[in-house]
């Protein structure tokens, strides 16, 4: 059977080696030619591959060189992947910019090429290939460190594939990825195990993009990207890097979706359950970021790090699913609202607001109501930004809520005249609202006068929790 299946790749494989074998009816381009001696001669290939100084790079016996006999000769293919290892460098390539105007296909992977004239590589060094639609340099970590900035990048219409992992590449990703449209015909990018740095540009949206590899050590912000990319995306890898903000809320649009892998980074807030409804994922991998909540229930047939996400993370509980504590729902919905800030993402772990929460102080007595302790929510001065979910009024064994001097916005309906609110000071204008038990509004946007002093809160505080 197998080598039943083989055999028409072997049919195609013979035809394609006596097609570079047709009687040349044209030589190829000068230009070309001379280029290819230069690369022969600097990459080592001259003396590993038998590109000989004084033959045609079209008449078959250079290996890895592919030419197009209907075409006038032109070379649309050099593969030589690990053919160069022990080799030399690459060459000046920009002073023969348009020599390979046919090429489609440039693999230079895994051959541990040095450089000297390299750190400009891009520079002019795509110009000349507007044909091209498959680039590797994987696994060439011994180059001089380039970067992906050059706008020559960008006359690559025809891009499909760019695999540079391990390539030793700076910089950031804001010419090559921030383009909207310039690759229509983008497939697959893998820029793994570099130095870049920066953020994955808002602009980057893609329809036709399936893989995606930014693994690697120094990209930062937001992952909200992703949403550009949903149509067509199969496999994200953002492991290893500073990504920080929010776990995306909603991943069932990227219905394509197979691997999801963000493990190693500083993602906030909760995994939504609806990644369930993603029926064609195989692999997730979350561990190490400072998600919060439940773990997710994934059918068995998606692989996951959830076990490890558990014990080392600050999910809610250890023994992967099942819901959180009621009251622990309750502080994640005003985390969510919040945005999930980092501050709280690292402080409000597991599934006790009582053991050592920024801004959560028990009394020891029961709220009522079937609610835990008597609790005060202190989160004065901390930067937030957002709004007060009313679910928050709701919990029964809260007794003050001081919000004050942030920059959170909108309006609190408060109903409840055993629950003291302080929110004065806010950059977005908070405003609180108080129904009085009448139903008559009293609206302000100072509960208490601003003589409020630390003093008298922390009184309000002590009273609210221990009932003095
Ligand atoms: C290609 O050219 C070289 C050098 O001229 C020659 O030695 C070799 O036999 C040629 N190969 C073919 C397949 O014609
Ligand atoms: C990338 O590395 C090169 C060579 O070390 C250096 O000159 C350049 O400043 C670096 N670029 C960035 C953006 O770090
Ligand atoms: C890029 O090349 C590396 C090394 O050869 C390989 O493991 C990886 O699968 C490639 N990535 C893509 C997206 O093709
Ligand atoms: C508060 O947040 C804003 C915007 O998010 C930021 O520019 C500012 O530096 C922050 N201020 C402090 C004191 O952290
Ligand atoms: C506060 O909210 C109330 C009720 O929605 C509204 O009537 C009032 O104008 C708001 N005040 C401010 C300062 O936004």
């Amino acid at each position: 059977m197998a080598k039943l299946a083989v055999t028409p790749l072997l049919v195609i494989l013979v035809l394609l080696r006596s097609a570079t074998r047709l009687p040349v009816a044209e030589m190829s381009t000068a230009a070309e030619e001379e280029y290819m001696h230069r690369l022969a001669a600097a990459t080592g290939a001259e003396r590993l591959l038998g590109w000989k100084a004084d033959s045609d790079p079209c008449n078959g016996s250079w290996v890895g060189v592919t030419s197009d006999p209907y075409d006038g000769n032109r070379i649309i293919r050099i593969d030589v992947r690990g053919l160069l290892r022990g080799g030399g460098t690459l060459p000046e390539l920009d002073r023969q910019a348009g020599s390979l105007s046919h090429l489609q296909e440039l693999d230079l992977g895994d051959n541990y090429l040095t450089d000297n004239a390299f750190s400009g590589l891009p520079h002019s060094f795509f110009r000349g290939m507007p044909e091209l639609h498959y680039f590797s340099i994987s696994d060439n970590p011994r180059l001089e460190e380039w970067g992906l900035w050059s706008d020559d990048l960008l006359s690559l219409t025809e891009l499909r594939v760019f695999n540079a992992s391990n390539a030793n590449i700076n910089g950031t990703l804001q010419v090559f990825l921030g383009n909207t449209g310039a690759f229509p015909a983008l497939v697959e990018v893998s820029l793994a195990g570099n130095r870049l740095t920066g953020v994955v540009p808002e602009t980057f949206a893609s329809q036709s993009i399936a893989k995606l590899d930014l693994r690697g050590k120094g990209l930062s912000g937001s992952i909200s990207f992703i949403n550009n990319l949903a149509s067509s995306i199969t496999d994200l890898r953002l492991d290893h890097n500073h990504f920080s903000g929010p776990f995306p809320a909603d991943l069932s649009g990227l219905y394509l979706l197979r691997v999801f892998s963000v493990a190693h980074n500083r993602l906030t807030g909760v995994v939504p359950p609806s990644l369930a409804w993603v029926w064609r994922l195989t692999r997730v991998s979350v561990s190490d970021n400072l998600l919060q909540g439940p773990v997710p229930e994934l059918p068995d047939s998606v692989k996951t790090d959830f076990a490890e996400a558990a014990v080392k993370g600050s999910f809610c509980r250890l023994d992967v699913n099942g819901p959180c504590d009621k009251e622990t729902s309750s502080l994640l919905s005003v985390a969510a609202a919040f945005h999930y800030p980092e501050i709280l993402a690292v402080s409000w772990r597991r599934d006790d607001p009582c053991d050592g929460w920024l801004g959560i102080h028990c009394g020891d007595g029961g709220g009522g109501g079937g609610g835990g302790r008597r609790k005060a929510i202190i989160l004065t001065g901390n930067n937030l930004t957002g709004t007060i979910p009313a679910s928050i009024l709701q919990m029964p064994s809260l007794r003050v809520l001081d919000v004050s001097n942030n920059a959170l916005e909108g309006t609190v309906l408060s109903g409840r005249d055993d629950v003291l609110i302080l929110a004065d000071g806010n950059r977005g204008g908070l405003n609180v609202t108080t129904i009085a038990a009448s139903g008559s509004f009293s609206s302000s946007r100072l509960q208490l006068s601003e003589a409020t002093t630390p003093f008298l809160t922390f009184a309000a505080v002590f009273v609210a929790l221990f009932g003095y």
